[in-house]
């Protein structure tokens, strides 16, 4: 689990302020915002990299710097392109491995999983696409066999055969109880797998919610045979639904809520709707800009 807790950093004017969530195992959360909205400075803070104003940020209650073998605690991927150039994808691998004190048998079955052929491996990384150094970068942050990994614009550069790649790589690294937390300031790349996702926009957390919940923010319409019987269900659940005329009513409530109210009532739903929104929408008001491509 990682957890953010008032994590504040100037850099003079911006950077982050009072920046709290949590990453439960067997999640991915994505974390979104726009160019400068401070997703590295966050993500650097976690890696020890950058040390806070105040506040602190811990990976299963501890920080980064303090935990005993961070490389095969935590995965992290914070800069594809940092790599050296004068070595070759193989090269770079075995020398993380020696340092991780992992074998070689790992080193082929991460290089197995990022899907650099042989060919690829024997070139020097400098002489590398971006999407290649991507798949390299993230062999390194999986050689540890963490159960935890941070990524910071993971998707850069990848194709979309590359991203769908990714994706299904942290699906199944977070259906097998891992943590990931990854930062991207395109939307649509975190959508389709992000099970939770915090929205930060000038250093601030604007959103922290799961993304059916960011979809209901504008409530729910329904429609029922029996509205009247509907409206009552939800009143007697707590909800303040309006009957909206031709049997449309709304609620301030998620569509999983007031189907879940239905449910219980035995009342037969005919419609059932997020409120004007998609995610896109929801994640420009947040922001305010124009932050999707
Ligand atoms: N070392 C630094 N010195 C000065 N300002 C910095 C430094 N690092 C970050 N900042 C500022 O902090 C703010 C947040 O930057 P950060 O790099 O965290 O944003 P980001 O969300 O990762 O953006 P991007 O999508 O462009 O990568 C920006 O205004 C940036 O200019
Ligand atoms: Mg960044």
């Amino acid at each position: 689990m990682i957890q953010f807790r008032h994590v504040t950093k100037s850099f003079g004017a911006v950077g982050v302020r009072d920046v709290s969530f949590i990453c439960p195992p067997g999640t991915v959360t994505g974390f979104l915002g726009p160019n400068g909205a401070g997703k590295s400075t966050s993500l650097r803070v976690l890696c020890g990299l950058i040390r806070p104003d105040s506040g602190s940020a811990t990976i299963d209650g501890v920080a980064y710097a303090q935990l005993p073998q961070p490389g095969r605690r935590v995965g992290v991927m914070l800069d594809a392109t940092a790599m050296h150039p004068g070595r070759t994808g193989r090269e770079t691998l075995i020398l993380a491995a020696q340092v991780l004190d992992v074998g070689d048998a790992r080193v082929a079955q991460v290089l197995d999983v990022v899907g650099l052929d042989r060919a690829a491996i024997g070139r020097h990384a400098g002489t590398y696409s971006l999407g290649m150094r991507q798949r390299l970068a993230l062999g390194l942050a999986l050689l540890g066999d963490p159960g935890v990994l941070v990524l910071d614009e993971p998707a850069n550069g990848l194709d979309p055969q590359g991203i769908r790649w990714m994706r299904t790589l942290l699906r199944e690294y977070a259906d097998r109880g891992g943590t990931v937390l990854l930062s991207s300031h395109l939307l649509p790349e975190v959508e389709a797998i992000a099970d939770h996702l915090v929205v930060i926009d000038q250093g601030t957390i604007v959103a922290d919610a799961t993304p059916q919940e960011l979809q209901g923010a504008g409530g729910t319409s329904v429609r029922a045979l029996d509205p009247s019987a509907l409206t009552a269900a939800l009143v007697a659940s707590g909800y303040q639904p309006t009957e909206a005329g031709n049997g449309l009513v709304r609620v301030q409530a998620t569509t999983e809520q007031v189907g879940r109210v239905a449910a219980a009532a035995s009342v037969v739903l005919t419609e059932l709707r997020p409120i004007g929104h998609d995610l896109e929408q929801v994640f420009f008001e947040l922001t305010g800009h124009g932050a999707s491509a």
